[in-house]
């Protein structure tokens, strides 16, 4: 279930995207956003491997984040962390397939493409604030573009959800029915901090959730920061915490 779980995850981020079998590596690029390159899928024997790995991956774009799965080798965190790459974890959860979400109940709708530019203004009130409470200098206006950019790359499988108090989106989340695999992605949710608290992510995780299943999913896996207290309320929603993956980022 866990590497299963991974798999699901790394698959979304890389729908829309060009990704390259290296081998002992799976490299995913988007061009123009190269802050979204990632490797994933490392399976090297040993440092020389690795090594090998990276330099092909390399020789196509740079490598700004690495994301391991259970079954990856475990020297290969301790090797890249030993050079300096920074480890960031997230916690998966996965709402079994028998269990439903809370009810999609209160002011929530799909996006249109009219509210794209509302959208972008969200996420750039998510940066702002994460940055604020992380104590960090605000990124620039740039970054969170080339974030937004990098979600509607995803390509229209995801489908995306506002919260709307009558005069306009105030919250946002995105469902993807997961494919294949049958297993499927809830991703991104906000709200913004003026409108808190009224069941807003209640009602759009309900939406995401049952557009998963509409689309053929079974499971539902979330993502949670393990230094947060949302991942607290996706488990008494029926959320089961599944799997921490972990996430390198080099050293600058
Ligand atoms: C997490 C977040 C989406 C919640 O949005 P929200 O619209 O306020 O949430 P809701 O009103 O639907 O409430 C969700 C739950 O949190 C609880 N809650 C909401 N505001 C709260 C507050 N100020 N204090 C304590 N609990 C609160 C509610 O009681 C509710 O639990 P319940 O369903 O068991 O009653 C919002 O705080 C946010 O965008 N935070 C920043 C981004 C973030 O952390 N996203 C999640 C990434 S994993």
């Amino acid at each position: 279930m866990a590497v299963m779980v991974a798999d699901v995850v790394t698959d979304y981020w890389s729908l829309g995207a060009e990704v390259d079998d290296l081998g002992d590596a799976v490299l995913v690029r988007r061009p123009g956003l190269p802050r979204s390159t990632f490797l994933h899928r490392l399976r090297p024997r040993g440092v020389e491997e690795l090594d090998s790995a990276l330099d092909a991956a390399r020789t196509i774009a740079q490598v700004p984040q690495i994301v391991l799965d259970p079954d990856a080798p475990p020297f290969v965190e301790a090797e890249l962390v030993v050079r300096g790459w920074r480890i960031d974890t997230s916690v998966q959860l996965v709402l079994p397939p028998g269990a439903s979400g809370p009810a999609p109940d209160g002011p929530v709708r799909p996006a249109a493409d009219a509210d794209r530019e509302a959208l972008r203004a969200l996420f750039r009130a998510d940066h702002l604030e994460t940055d604020r409470r992380s104590g960090r200098a605000a990124r620039s206006e740039e970054r969170t573009d080339a974030t937004v950019e990098e979600r509607w790359a995803l390509g229209p499988s995801v489908h995306w959800f506002v919260a709307d108090d009558g005069e306009g989106p105030v919250g946002f989340f995105a469902s993807w029915a997961g494919g294949a695999r049958g297993t499927g992605v809830v991703e991104d949710l906000f709200v913004h901090e003026d409108r808190r608290g009224r069941g807003y992510a209640r009602a759009l995780i309900g939406a995401a959730v049952a557009d998963a299943r509409v689309g053929g999913a079974g499971p539902v896996v979330i993502g949670a920061d393990p230094s947060d207290t949302p991942m607290r309320w996706y488990a008494r929603l029926g959320f089961r915490p599944t799997v921490i993956l972990r996430s390198l980022t080099p050293p600058t």
